[in-house]
């Protein structure tokens, strides 16, 4: 598959061999039950088949309701959600699934991340992940906010390899080495806060570059995650601005412009979420 093929239906393989959908909706500070349920009913008929949750979202019932309420086989929809921080620990771990399954009204989630790389204790955490993806309660395993001495770490002590790892990522934080270390051993990059959560949406450059192409900036931010090969789960509660998240398929960011936008990284501690290059 080239870049230039992708469509909203487009998946990449995991290394495990679950196909996850390159693009999905973000759903943090998402709250109200009536948000969430128009927010994903309208991405799953803009053709959105994935949706990315947490424990810390508090929203994990009313997410499940709406994937429930839409009348899509549960097979057709990619669901992700995340182990908290205080949850971590083999028990805590397995129970703290257990109850994400029971708020999403699910017996599985397709993804099951451990949120932070919380010090001292994630390789227990990780042994549980491990227990739940064999029994089924998680389709792939992975984890989100973990640098590459974090992923070595891990990597020294398991033989099961993250089939994700979701971080910060746009051109505003070309995280390169953390591309290329992933790529190198097959964990799929996720990027979360593909739009820098609005805060560079007004940048002249990107403007002007979006200009060109006749798209808005975020359709560029979103493009361009997806032609270095990222799976992308833009946020927004809005019908209009779904839909515009989502119509990104037919149009290809020339070569050039990939790398003019490569460019704008500014500072790799500049961060929009929070900033997990300090932990140890
Ligand atoms: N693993 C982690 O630690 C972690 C951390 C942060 C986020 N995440 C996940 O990643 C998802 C995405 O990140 P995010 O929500 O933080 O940030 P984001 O997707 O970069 O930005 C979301 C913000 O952009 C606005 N927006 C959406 N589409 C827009 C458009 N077309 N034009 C202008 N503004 C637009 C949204 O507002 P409206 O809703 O009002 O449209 C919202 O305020 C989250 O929802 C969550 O699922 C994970």
């Amino acid at each position: 598959m080239t870049t230039k093929d992708l469509s909203i239906d487009s998946t990449i393989t995991l290394n495990n061999g679950v196909e996850i959908p390159i693009f999905g909706l973000g759903t943090f500070r998402m709250k109200k039950a009536e948000e969430i349920q128009q927010a994903i009913l309208s991405a799953l008929k803009a053709g959105y088949r994935h949706i990315d949750t947490a424990k810390i979202y508090e929203n994990e019932k009313d997410v499940g309701k709406a994937i429930r309420d839409s009348r899509i086989p549960r097979q057709d929809i990619f669901v992700t959600t995340k182990l908290w921080n205080a949850d971590h620990g083999y028990q805590k771990a397995l129970k703290a699934c257990e109850k994400s399954l029971g708020r999403l009204g699910l017996s599985y989630v397709d993804l099951y991340l451990i949120h932070w790389p919380v010090e001292g204790i994630r390789k227990e955490t990780w042994k549980a992940l491990g227990t739940l993806l064999v029994d089924g309660k998680c389709r792939a395993i992975g984890v989100s906010n973990f640098m590459i001495r974090h992923l070595e770490e891990l990597l020294e002590g398991s033989s099961v390899i993250p089939a994700v790892n979701q971080v910060e990522f746009h051109p505003y934080l070309f995280q390169e080495d953390l591309l290329q270390f992933c790529r190198e051993r097959n964990i799929q990059l996720e990027t979360y806060c593909p739009l820098t959560r609005g805060q560079r949406l007004d940048d002249p450059k990107l403007r002007s570059l979006a200009d060109r192409y006749s798209k808005t900036p975020a359709q560029i931010l979103i493009r361009w995650a997806l032609q270095h090969d990222l799976v992308v789960i833009p946020k927004s509660s809005h019908p209009g601005r779904i839909r515009e998240n989502a119509d990104v398929f037919d149009f290809k960011i020339s070569e050039e412009d990939m790398k003019t936008l490569d460019s704008f990284h500014e500072h790799e501690n500049l961060r929009v979420s929070w900033d997990p290059t300090s932990v140890r």
